[in-house]
């Protein structure tokens, strides 16, 4: 049993925190995984996540019973409808299907089982950089992947040129991984422009999409302009192609550990020789199947805090507000560590990372640069330069970009 197997190196974001966790100087940044911190360095409770835990506790139902294989439906009928918007064209015509998922990477591990079992020959595209889990979910599958061109790093800007190319010359009938908005790792996302000139390459080539939607409210704060892409993607392949979105609420309702997050599959029109309830029902089924032998059914707690926030009125408000105390904090820290950058005389633009959006900066500082601020500094980031600029508080903004400015000037 033993004979073949290899020692494998600790994974690379999450060594991250394993580090610092052991660092005993005084004083360090973490700017590593991608989790909120507010402006004291300490992980945020949603206040509307503590009013939903208190309702969900003095419920004399309260109980830890297992939930449904396709998972809790008021957190899946919820959930579709921050994503797809009230009004949805698909919701009203009945073409969705979703499911609850182990969060983000569930979702996308469910849709790489799916696609292994019925289309694997597909190539799966993703963007160049991407979130370092994707390639290892759809390759642990057994599904071949692709990358697609996305940042160009000397202007630190979208090469859409090269993507618009990749979407015409991939194998027609591809898989495009798009994230719905706030980019991981580079926080660059297509404006509506480009957006709508990469949708239209991908419905010409009858490519399927799959939305990542991991960040939603994370770019603007709101949750409606942040869904653009997704509900402009529905919009242009609602006669040609099925489209996954794979929702994660552990950034914007702070679920991180709680694994709480949806699969949602969505219909294209069919011609009336198509029985789509069957279809429907049939994938759900599928779904049901992955589900069961994998976790049997998802975890209840996580999903019943998002569902009470998504179906309490007054709850969904303070959500509301909850995301634009964080996603302001995060613009407000871009800004602080630009102008230090900038009074600092640090050489070098870094209009970028003002320019960029969601949780995330791809700074542009080299592996060299990274593994000194964490060697000299105890400023801890992603060996790509990807900085979670929410580790960034009015106490230590300074400080980093003082640790940067030096690693540039020496
Ligand atoms: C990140 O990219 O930092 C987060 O999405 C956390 C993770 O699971 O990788």
């Amino acid at each position: 049993l033993f004979n073949n197997l290899q020692l494998l190196p600790p994974d690379a974001l999450f060594n991250i925190k394993q580090r610092l966790s052991t660092d005993s100087r005084p004083v360090k940044v973490d700017l590593g995984i991608g989790a909120y911190r507010d402006d004291n360095g300490k992980p945020w409770v949603l206040p509307s996540v503590r009013e939903a835990e208190k309702l969900i506790q003095q419920d004399p139902d309260y109980n830890h019973e297992y939930l449904g294989i396709a998972g809790l439906t008021s957190l899946t009928q919820g959930a579709v409808k921050v994503l797809l918007g009230q009004d949805s064209p698909a919701l009203k015509e009945d073409r969705v299907v979703s499911v609850q998922s182990l969060s983000g990477t569930g979702a996308l591990h469910m849709a790489a089982s799916f696609f292994t079992k019925f289309c694997k020959d597909k190539l799966v595209y993703l963007s160049d950089p991407t979130w370092a889990n994707h390639n290892a979910i759809f390759e642990t599958m057994g599904l071949k992947t692709a990358s697609y061109p996305y940042w160009n790093a000397a202007s630190k800007s979208l090469d859409l040129e090269g993507y618009l190319n990749a979407i015409k010359t991939a194998p027609q009938g591809s898989i495009f991984v798009l994230h719905a908005c706030a980019h991981n790792p580079t926080g660059l996302d297509p404006n509506e422009e480009q957006w709508a000139k990469i949708l239209k390459a991908i419905v010409e080539q009858d490519h399927i999409v799959l939305f990542d939607s991991a960040y939603q409210g994370f770019a603007s704060g709101d949750l409606n302009k942040d869904a653009f892409a997704v509900r402009l993607g529905l919009e242009m392949l609602a006669d040609s192609a099925p489209v996954i979105i794979c929702q994660s609420f552990a950034k914007n309702v702070g679920m991180y550990g709680e694994r709480a997050g949806c699969f949602h599959l969505v219909l294209p029109r069919q011609d009336a020789s198509v029985d789509t309830e069957h279809v429907k029902a049939s994938v759900k089924s599928q779904l049901a199947k992955i589900t069961r032998s994998e976790l049997s059914n998802p975890p209840a707690y996580g999903a019943k805090i998002v569902a009470t926030v998504l179906n309490n009125p007054e709850l969904t408000k303070q959500w509301h507000a909850d995301m634009v105390t964080m996603s302001s904090r995060i613009i407000k820290m871009r800004h602080q560590l630009r102008d230090s950058l900038v009074s600092l005389k640090t050489p070098g633009n870094w209009d970028h990372i003002v320019g960029q959006t969601g949780m995330f900066s791809y700074t542009g500082l080299s592996a060299e640069m990274v593994q000194r601020l964490e060697k000299e500094h105890a400023v801890y980031l992603v060996s790509s330069g990807r900085a979670s600029i929410a580790g960034l508080n009015s106490g230590n903004v300074e400080y980093v970009a003082k640790a940067i400015n030096e690693v540039v000037n020496y």
